[in-house]
């Protein structure tokens, strides 16, 4: 399994992976405003033939605005929109591989001060892939931020500085 920056041509075999794997889905406009805007930050694993079995899409979040000026007190922070791992692949490290990547590149290239997410309460296999493997703490429940009404868990990790 081969684990690398993603490319523009990627990006339908990304979406083709959110499709199947996850409910939340995104427009190409979004898969490309991630790729072009970050294009470190996300990453495809692809099998021996090329075929993309798992992603992270991730970005920096934009600095918010006061008054129309750039808000004074904004910390430079990573956001995990999406990662998922076709099921055939999944417990190889995949996704921690993918997330580890990710966070390198945020806290090095964007000096990032921490990586934010949202995870569904009741979705195991993540919440354990971020709060046990990767030290993830909850930092928020945000009530019913999913459309079928589910709360999110909204996660935080910081990076040493
Ligand atoms: N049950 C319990 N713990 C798990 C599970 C599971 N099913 N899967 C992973 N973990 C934990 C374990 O601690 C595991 O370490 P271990 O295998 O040494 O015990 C650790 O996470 C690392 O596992 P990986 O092998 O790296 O994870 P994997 O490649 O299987 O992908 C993922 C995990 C992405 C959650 C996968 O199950 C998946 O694609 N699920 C469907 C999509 C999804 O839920 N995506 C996350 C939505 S939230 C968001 O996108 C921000």
């Amino acid at each position: 399994m081969n684990i690398r920056a993603v490319r523009v041509e990627d990006l339908a075999g990304m979406q083709a992976c959110n499709l199947h794997n996850l409910p939340e889905n995104y427009t190409m406009k979004y898969y490309l405003y991630h790729a072009l805007s970050w294009p470190s930050l996300s990453y495809v694993a692809e099998d021996h033939n090329g075929r993309i079995v798992g992603y992270i899409l991730a970005k920096m979040e934009e600095v918010e605005e006061q008054d129309g000026q750039p808000a004074t007190d904004h910390v430079p922070h990573g956001h995990v929109t999406s990662i998922s791992v076709m099921r055939s692949y999944r417990r190889l490290g995949l996704a921690k591989k993918l997330m580890l990547q990710s966070q390198e590149a945020m806290s090095s290239i964007y000096r990032a001060a921490f990586v934010s997410l949202h995870v569904r309460k009741s979705n195991r296999a993540a919440l354990s892939l971020y709060r046990d493997t990767l030290g993830f703490t909850v930092k928020n429940i945000e009530e019913k931020y999913y459309a079928d009404g589910e709360d999110a868990y909204a996660m935080q990790l910081s990076f040493p500085q």
